[in-house]
């Protein structure tokens, strides 16, 4: 049976901790076999992408694989076929496709009609490899005491709050979320969250006052204020300014927290400069860990039976 990744809890929480395990196997170069050999993966990327889109490439090439990058203006999509027939069509030629669009509705649709893995490269709604990969980096950092970490999500409430929520419900994380009124996570990502909690002793914990999130943290996590498809406004600009990640906010952590940011960053708007400069090379390692996670998610999907 094929296996599909559009959001977290499509692997369940063995699952889950069995591709974070095996990344940190990979990072080490070890028992990396060519599982797509003779395997020719499609891109299809109707939004921005640096990380995803090269780590992805990569990944797929040093894998034994080939990566065949689709530009949606280059498809006719683009010209109005639907999305039935562009998911039936690709399926004859690909063995697999990761997909990043606006609509996680339409990424649905698509994966209903493709006979193919199709793996989620970011929506509105979520992005699941680059939560499963940010888990990897604290593991590698935390090791087993990642389940007693305090971590804040300090930002809107957007795909990656969202994905971060799933996160702490599948792994049995405890996760503090800070959006301002009105700007708060999907109700029904949260709600998949608490479900998963009550199996693995997670915790999802609420608030629109950042200082307590953020107080005694050992991981603060950021990301941008407006997303990719989102319309930028003074009022959410001015709602979300007391969440920003400064010095001021971050000595409420423990000192010594962690801060991570997906990227990329809007610096002087969810992030100071200065609070980037200073965690850049975690930063940069969480950005490096994508390509060794998505070999582990890759490896696991096209080797399931
Ligand atoms: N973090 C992330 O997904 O980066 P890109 O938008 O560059 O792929
Ligand atoms: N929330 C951001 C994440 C970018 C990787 C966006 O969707 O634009």
């Amino acid at each position: 049976m094929k296996r599909d990744f559009i959001d977290l809890w499509n692997l369940d929480p063995e699952e889950s901790w069995r591709v974070v395990k095996r990344t940190e196997e990979i990072k080490r170069g070890e028992g990396i076999e060519p599982v797509l050999e003779g395997k020719n993966i499609g891109l299809l990327f109707t939004k921005p992408s640096t990380r995803t889109r090269v780590s992805f490439e990569v990944a797929i090439n040093q894998l034994g694989g080939n990566a065949i990058f689709l530009q949606e203006k280059e498809l006719q999509l683009s010209r109005g076929e639907d999305v039935r027939d562009t998911a039936r069509t690709l399926t004859r030629y690909l063995d697999g496709i990761i997909i990043r669009t606006h609509s996680h509705k339409w990424l649905e649709e698509f994966t209903k009609w493709a006979g193919m893995p199709v793996i989620n490269a970011l929506t509105d709604k979520s992005h699941p490899c680059q939560i499963l990969s940010d888990v990897f980096t604290l593991y590698e950092r935390f090791g087993e005491g990642i389940r007693n970490i305090k971590i804040a999500f300090v930002g809107d409430g957007n795909n990656v709050c969202n994905t971060w929520i799933v996160a702490a419900g599948l792994f049995g994380l405890n996760l503090f979320v800070a959006t301002p009124e009105g700007y708060g996570p999907d109700s029904y990502y949260l709600q998949a969250g608490l479900d998963l909690s009550n199996f693995t002793g997670g915790n999802i914990y609420l608030t629109t006052n950042p200082v307590e999130a953020v107080k005694e943290a050992d991981v603060v996590y950021t990301d941008v204020w407006f997303s990719m498809g989102d319309e930028r406004s003074e009022e959410k600009l001015e709602a979300l300014r007391p969440f920003q990640v400064n010095g001021e906010l971050l000595s409420k952590a423990k000192d010594s927290v962690l801060v991570m940011h997906c990227l990329p960053a809007k610096k002087g708007e969810e992030i100071t400069e200065e609070v980037f400069e200073k965690f850049a090379d975690f930063i940069f390692t969480q950005a490096e860990n994508r390509l060794h996670t998505q070999k582990a998610l890759l490896e696991f999907l096209f080797t399931q039976r």
